[in-house]
């Protein structure tokens, strides 16, 4: 195994068993419950927006390494982001995960992006795919104030 995916392994263990941002937000602006109907894991993301801007978002959940340590990562990453700043993030991200192209440039520090490569390996794998973007999908539901369950199929 190469260096570097020993170290995105590392990242990714690291983050799968001491989340980050783990936890109910009280109050929150939004909230929304994520499903994989795979393997039943699932995802809860609260969101808390002032003035257009993340001012905290945490998640509680229960899942794989990679789903947990996605989830651990966007949590760190959306904090004190804009609004139109996490829409940029999602696509960017989505991209990474999927295709490989970072589709729409974004305002946002390109660090944040890099921060995320660690799961660009799970296209390989399509069904790692959906345990990397369960956190995002439920976040976007979130965003939009939808209060249903989303699931990655
Ligand atoms: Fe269930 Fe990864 S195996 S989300």
């Amino acid at each position: 195994m190469s260096a570097l995916r020993e170290l995105y392994q590392e990242v990714i263990l690291d983050h799968g068993k001491t989340p980050r941002n783990f936890g109910r937000l009280e109050q929150p602006t939004g909230c929304s419950h994520g499903h994989n109907p795979l393997c039943g894991d699932t995802v809860t993301i609260y969101l808390k927006i002032k003035d257009g801007v993340v001012d905290d978002i945490t998640f509680e959940g229960r899942g794989c390494a990679i789903s947990m340590a996605s989830a651990s990562m966007m949590t760190e990453i959306l904090k004190g982001k804009t609004v139109a700043e996490v829409q940029q993030m999602f696509e960017r991200f989505h991209g990474l995960v999927t295709t490989g192209e970072q589709a729409c440039e974004g305002g946002f520090d390109i660090a944040d992006l890099d921060k995320l490569v660690v799961l660009a390996g799970v296209r390989e794998f399509p069904m790692r795919v959906k345990c990397a973007t369960l956190a995002w999908h439920t976040l976007k539901a979130a965003l939009e104030g939808k209060q249903k369950e989303v699931t990655v199929e």
